[in-house]
């Protein structure tokens, strides 16, 4: 049992191979950061992680997915140290997901038509977006390097891009949202150049010696998405481009919403929480036609993990079902430098110090995946747990 012994990314030390997954907090209404969030990451840190990662943080105002969603700029970065400051107290490193939703989002949310690869309805918001011109994507490049460097100055010790779950950059590589006919669209040669691009110019921003993480796709989960085969070569090219760490998830947000997740699928919860009143009905009547419902097993994402892990020379970060001691010795066996965990740390954010300590050998969170329903409503919290574990307040 190695699993307590320290590693290092990109020079960074980390005390062992436990990684709190960016798992949407939704506390942080009008794209502010605050105690309620803190809090969270303090507990989560407390619990023994050797890094929390502050989920979904948008590089720019048109990129929110939600309202109750962080989004990068100077004012926040007071709070945002803060937030680091305690996460470093508690023993633990920072980092914090940069994304863009793209097309994933609303006119209500943003105030204006949302960004995408190619012009595309989203059936989950019922918008229309926009196709993104070349000036476009160079501002986003912009607002992704920025983005980044903010999170340094406040104090975080890495940052995870994601290119994955359907968001923008994941829009801009599957061929199911890019319907291009420039030097982005295409080819995977061409796909891949904008997100690509994101990276190097983090690279720069960042300097050396700062891990960027990439969260990605193994496949998309839909015909016409994004298989292995592709997601081995992004895979290469985001490493020459100058990531430190890559992250292989699945599924597609705007189509495939709980394939990352695998388990039940809360339509109830979900349908009660959503605020317009036609998005209430439309879940209640069609969800269970809408939102396709995946088994779940442990370590669901191992056999396309091993795919990455044999074909790049960067630290590959397991993600999906890790939720017990054999599980994650047959994770260390297979070479994972180390592991992100979203439910079970949800469910008892001292998972990783009582599994060490042998108090426990297995999580007790039963997927019934009604914590991504608690996001909408408050603030995530284990639904199931009766001692209310980061209860929202
Ligand atoms: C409540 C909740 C919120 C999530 N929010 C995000 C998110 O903001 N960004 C992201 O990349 N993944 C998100 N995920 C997915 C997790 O990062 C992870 O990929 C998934 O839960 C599988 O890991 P697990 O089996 O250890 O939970 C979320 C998962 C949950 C349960
Ligand atoms: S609500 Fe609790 S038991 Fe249900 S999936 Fe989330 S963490 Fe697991």
């Amino acid at each position: 049992m190695n699993f307590l012994t320290a590693n290092s990314i990109e020079g960074l030390k980390l005390k062992n191979r436990f990684m709190r997954a960016g798992c949407f907090e939704g506390m942080c209404q009008n794209g502010q950061v605050t105690d309620q969030l803190i809090e969270h990451h303090r507990r989560v840190a407390e619990g023994g992680v050797a890094m929390s990662t502050v989920a979904y943080c948008s590089v720019s105002q048109d990129g929110l997915t939600f309202p109750h969603e962080l989004w990068m700029r100077k004012e926040i970065m007071p709070d945002l140290k803060r937030l680091t400051d305690v996460i470093h107290r508690e023993g633990a490193a920072a980092s914090i997901q940069l994304g863009h939703s793209g097309f994933f989002t609303s006119k209500n949310v943003i105030g204006k038509r949302p960004l995408g690869a190619s012009p595309k309805l989203c059936v989950f918001t019922l918008s229309y977006c926009r196709e993104m011109t070349e000036t476009d994507i160079s501002e986003k490049i912009a607002a992704f390097a920025s983005a980044a460097l903010m999170a340094k100055e406040s104090g975080f010790d890495a940052v995870e891009i994601h290119a994955g779950h359907g968001y923008l950059l994941s829009q801009f590589l599957s061929p199911w949202t890019n319907k291009r006919k420039d030097k982005y669209g295409g080819s995977l040669e061409n796909r891949l150049r904008f997100p690509a691009e994101v990276i190097k110019q983090v690279r720069k921003s960042v300097g050396k010696d700062f891990p960027i993480l990439v969260k990605m796709n193994q496949r998309d989960g839909m015909r016409g998405g994004i298989e292995i085969e592709d997601a081995i070569q992004i895979a290469r090219a985001f490493e020459k481009a100058g990531a430190s760490a890559l992250i292989p998830s699945t599924g597609f947000t705007s189509k495939v919403p709980f394939l990352m997740l695998r388990g039940n699928l809360p339509v109830k919860e979900m349908s009660n929480n959503q605020t317009e009143f036609i998005k209430r009905i439309g879940l209640k009547l069609f969800g269970r036609f809408m939102v396709p419902q995946h088994d779940y097993q442990p370590l669901f994402l191992l056999e396309g993990a091993k795919k990455f892990k044999a074909a790049v020379g960067i630290p590959v970060i397991y993600i999906g079902g890790t939720d017990s001691f054999d599980g994650i010795n047959e994770l260390l066996d297979a070479g994972f430098d180390f592991i992100q965990i979203g439910r079970a740390t949800i469910q008892d954010p001292d998972f990783v110090k009582k599994l060490s300590s042998g108090e426990i050998q297995k999580s007790v969170c039963d997927h019934c995946n009604r914590c991504v329903a608690a996001m909408d409503a408050g603030g995530v919290y284990c639904v199931s747990n009766e001692a209310g574990f980061l209860e929202s307040s």
